[in-house]
This record gives structure tokens, C-alpha cells and sequence, in this order.
């Protein structure tokens, strides 16, 4: 994104999403750390898990001046006796939630041929099992108040050529998949789901970790738009797919990739 359409961008305005009780996971960096910022910025009162503590920690001192400040608490996603632990403190402090925003992940790389069945573990577990584990955790609550959203976080590096990332990309289809068999489940009980598809986005980590000149211009060759997505525009579908004004949007995948599909 240029600097001047940087400048201009600015999110809307949801009146549903104040008060609303949003747990965002992986919330202290990242696009996390955006989708925190975004929905504070909406009145909406924010609790976000997370293992970067330090990270975490900032995110809350900047965002101390919100209507309702946003609350860290300190999980590691993978442990399932934390997960249900910190489930049960949130019910106990907000009385329930509302919105269930299931975003961290690890894109870390590797080889088919070094990848034992611990490290197989592993990465399901940071990718996808603890989106189950928290939906199974907010859904009592959602389905007694008839209302509630739940978005996954899924990933376009399965939709196009990608390398290195096999157990992530197996994860992130698990998503999709997932999902659909969620909502199909509880729609009945005005619950919505759906998956959120990033494209490439630059992220502090991503622009850390692995990239290059020959990435970018791939990235930029691929896509329809030759405009690099922002974490604000992850957040500004989230924020969306999140209120009401989405009220029929269940079951599905929501792509924000400027048209990535091409190689
Ligand atoms: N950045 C991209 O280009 C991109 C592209 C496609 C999909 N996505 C998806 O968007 C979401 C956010 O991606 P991102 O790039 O901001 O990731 P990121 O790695 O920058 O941030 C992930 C966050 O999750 C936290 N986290 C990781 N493991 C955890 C655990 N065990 N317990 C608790 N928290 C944990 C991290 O500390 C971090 O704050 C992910 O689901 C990712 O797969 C990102």
C-alpha cells in the first residue's frame, strides 16, 4: 500500500460490536496484535491469549487509554488444561463471550523428510487443534444467549504454490473444513462461523523472517493488485465479519488476498 492510501486508511464503524466480549487468541503481535487494536478501537471489551509476553505487555500499555482497555492473559494455546483454565477465568471476569476470534498459528518451515511424529504434533496442535478447543469452550455460553461469531484464521499458502510449509498448509485446509462443520452445527442457535483467508501480509514477523526481494516481487507477480496487503485490512474483513451487519455470512471463506492466485 502506498503511503498517502496508508494515511487514508481508516476502519469503519460497527455500533454493534461496543461492549461486545471478544476473545482475539495469538493477540499480542502481529495481525493479532491489529485485530486487539481494531476491535478496542470499537468499544468492543478485548481479552487476548497469547505466549509473547513482552510483546503482549506493550500492546496493553498503548491501548490503556481505550473505552475498555484490552486484557492480556498469559496462555500457551497447545496446553489444553491452560486453554480450559483461561476459558473458565473469562467466563467467571466478562460472564461469557461473544466473539471468538481463533488467529494464532506458527508458520515455521521444514522439510518433509525431517519431520518425526513429534514435530508432526506439534505443529497441528499450534495450527489447528486449539480452534476446536476454544469453540468448544465459548459455545455453551453462545448457544444459551442465541448470538455469538466465531472466525478461523485459515491461509492462502495452501491455494497457491508454496513451499516448506506442508504440516501448516495441511493445518490451514483443516480450517476450511473445520469450520463448515461448525456452522452447519450451530447456526440453528443464531451462531455464525466462518474463515478469514490472509494473503501475503506484511507482518513484522514475516518481514523478519522471510523476506527478500524475490519473495515480494513473487508476491507482487501473483497477485491481481501489485499492492502489498496490510494487517489493517485483515482486520478491517474481521471487524466486518464480526458485527452484524454480516448477519447471513456463515459457513464460508472470506479471502483477503488482492487477488492472489496466480504463481
Ligand atoms: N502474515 C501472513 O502473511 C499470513 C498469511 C496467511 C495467513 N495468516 C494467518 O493469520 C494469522 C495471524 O498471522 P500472523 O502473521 O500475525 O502470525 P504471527 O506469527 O506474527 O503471530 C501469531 C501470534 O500468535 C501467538 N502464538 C503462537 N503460538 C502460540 C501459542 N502456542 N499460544 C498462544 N499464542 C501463540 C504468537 O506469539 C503471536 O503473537 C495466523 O492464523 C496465520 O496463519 C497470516
Amino acid at each position: 500500500m502506498s503511503d498517502t492510501k496508508q494515511q487514508a486508511f481508516a476502519y469503519a464503524t460497527y455500533p454493534d460490536l461496543a461492549g461486545k466480549r471478544v476473545v482475539i487468541t495469538g493477540g499480542g503481535s502481529g495481525i493479532g496484535g491489529e485485530l486487539t487494536t481494531a476491535f478496542a478501537g470499537q468499544g468492543a471489551r478485548v481479552v487476548f491469549l497469547d505466549i509473547a509476553e513482552e510483546a503482549s505487555r506493550q500492546l496493553e500499555e498503548t491501548l490503556s487509554g481505550s473505552a475498555h482497555p484490552p486484557k492480556f492473559l498469559k496462555c500457551d494455546l497447545t496446553d489444553l488444561d491452560e486453554l480450559k483454565a483461561v476459558f473458565a477465568r473469562i467466563d467467571e471476569e466478562l460472564g461469557g463471550v461473544d466473539i471468538l476470534l481463533n488467529n494464532a498459528a506458527n508458520d515455521d518451515r521444514h522439510e518433509i523428510e525431517d519431520v518425526t511424529p513429534a514435530y508432526w504434533e506439534s505443529r497441528i496442535n499450534v495450527n489447528l487443534r486449539h480452534m476446536f478447543f476454544c469453540t468448544q469452550a465459548v459455545l455453551p455460553g453462545m448457544k444459551q444467549r442465541g448470538q455469538g461469531a466465531i472466525l478461523n484464521f485459515g491461509s492462502i499458502s495452501w491455494h497457491i504454490p508454496h513451499t516448506q510449509l506442508h504440516l501448516y498448509m495441511t493445518a490451514k485446509a483443516g480450517i476450511e473444513g473445520m469450520t463448515r462443520a461448525l456452522a452447519r452445527e450451530v447456526g440453528k442457535y443464531g451462531i455464525r462461523a466462518n474463515t478469514v483467508i490472509p494473503g501475503a501480509v506484511r507482518t513484522p514477523r514475516q518481514q523478519a523472517l522471510w523476506h527478500n526481494p524475490e519473495e515480494e516481487a513473487r508476491i507482487l507477480a501473483g497477485q491481481c493488485m501489485p499492492e502489498r496487503v496490510e494487517m489493517q485490512d485483515v482486520a478491517a474483513l474481521t471487524l466486518f465479519l464480526a458485527s452484524n451487519n454480516a448477519r447471513h455470512c456463515s459457513g464460508r471463506e472470506y479471502f483477503v488476498d488482492a487477488g492472489w492466485y496466480g504463481a
